[in-house]
């Protein structure tokens, strides 16, 4: 048997009728750029995140980037996220002209520490980032309590959560602004890049969709200079297809994550950690053992397909060595980041096949 890590071709056999004619039906219009596809899926997905109002942009980092100028962060000002992430988090950052300042994570979620944010604050503080990695919201209530009290704004990267809960809430609507990836692997994925904003401040989305649109809100009136980043007619009719059965392919994963959870109790990993005022989407379903690199081998060795989100954490990257973060700087990110290994993971997967993957691992 082999098992990839995800199989985007076993979901498009499942949709392949309806993904053809929601295409077919965007090239008939050539409605490429914006139109009323775009639109219905802004709002469908506003609504899918129970929240006032979405954007679609033209991938995850840009939405990121676009909710940080939005919210007037630039040059000067530093936000606090987390090293275990992509490097799209604070690219985005970056690219608003202001600076990352890292704060470690907890050792059984693996997500941003809220005990370690109030001594990262300094005066040029002006948000806090978490990142809601693998499917897993973070700890919104002590995140959010912080940021508040020290008027700090709090940006989420959902771009791993598409769906997850917070104490009832979906991502999207737990901090000021919520930003999403749809890259092709996501668990609601485009057909090549994607991404969107979302949020309770109407104004806030308005102003991000005007960032989004070379600053205008009319075809010729611009309020500002912008950028080119807008989620394009044929990903939003693919997306509103893909939708539709998002919630379904989440509750699958979650039966896989809790068949991996059950076979993998007593084979010496350590399975991963769910608070439990959180639904975990299990975007990844992610693993720790001091052997991790042997064990990627021996499963590679018997056909299955695993990763490591992510292997050299950011403060740790050539990107960053200006930063001057020396190793031991974030103790658990580094720790973790050898440990990990994530296991197939997607709603396609049968009982057969998670249960070949969990025999590989105990090594029976
Ligand atoms: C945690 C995280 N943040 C941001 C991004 C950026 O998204 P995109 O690839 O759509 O720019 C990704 C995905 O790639 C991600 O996994």
């Amino acid at each position: 048997m082999k098992i990839p890590l995800v199989d985007l071709q076993s979901q498009y056999a499942s949709i392949k009728a309806e993904v053809d004619s929601a295409i077919q039906q965007v090239i008939d219009r050539t409605a490429f750029i914006g139109g009323e596809g775009l639109e219905l899926f802004e709002a469908e997905f506003a609504a899918f995140c129970e929240a006032k109002a979405c954007v679609g942009v033209g991938n995850g980092t840009d939405a990121l980037s676009l909710a940080l100028r939005a919210l007037g962060i630039g040059a000067g000002d530093e936000v606090i996220t987390v090293a275990h992430t992509f490097i799209a988090t604070t690219e985005a950052i970056s690219m608003t002209g202001a600076q990352p300042v890292f704060v470690d994570i907890c050792e059984d979620t693996m997500l941003m520490d809220p005990g370690k944010i109030e001594a990262a604050i300094t005066p040029r503080t002006r948000a806090v980032l978490p990142v809601h990695l693998y499917g897993q919201p973070c700890d919104m209530d002590r995140i959010l309590d912080i940021a508040r009290r020290h008027h700090l704004k709090v940006v989420e990267d959902a771009a791993q959560a598409h769906g997850a809960r917070w104490k009832g809430r979906r991502t999207g609507t737990l901090g000021d602004v919520a930003c999403f990836s749809f890259y092709p692997g996501k668990n609601l994925g485009a057909y090549g890049d994607g991404g969107a904003v979302v949020s309770n401040d109407e104004t806030l989305i308005q102003k991000i969709r005007m960032l989004a649109n070379h600053g205008r809100l009319d075809k010729y009136t611009h309020e500002m200079e912008g950028v080119n980043s807008r989620l394009d007619g044929l990903q939003a009719a693919i997306l509103r297809v893909k939708l539709r059965r998002l919630d379904g392919w989440n509750a699958a994963r979650c039966r896989h994550a809790a068949r991996y959870a059950g076979a993998l109790r007593d084979v010496g990993v350590v399975l991963p950690a769910v608070n439990p005022n959180a639904e975990h989407v299990w975007h990844l379903f992610v693993i720790r053992s001091r052997e991790r690199d042997q064990l990627q081998v021996r499963l590679k060795d018997k056909g299955v397909a695993t990763g490591v989100h992510y292997p050299l954490p950011l403060h740790r990257q050539p990107a960053y060595r200006h930063l001057n973060l020396k190793p031991g700087s974030l103790p658990v990110t580094e720790r973790v980041a050898s440990e990990i290994l994530s296991l197939p993971m997607y709603p396609e997967l049968t009982e057969e096949q998670t249960a070949f993957v969990a025999r590989a691992v105990a090594g029976v």
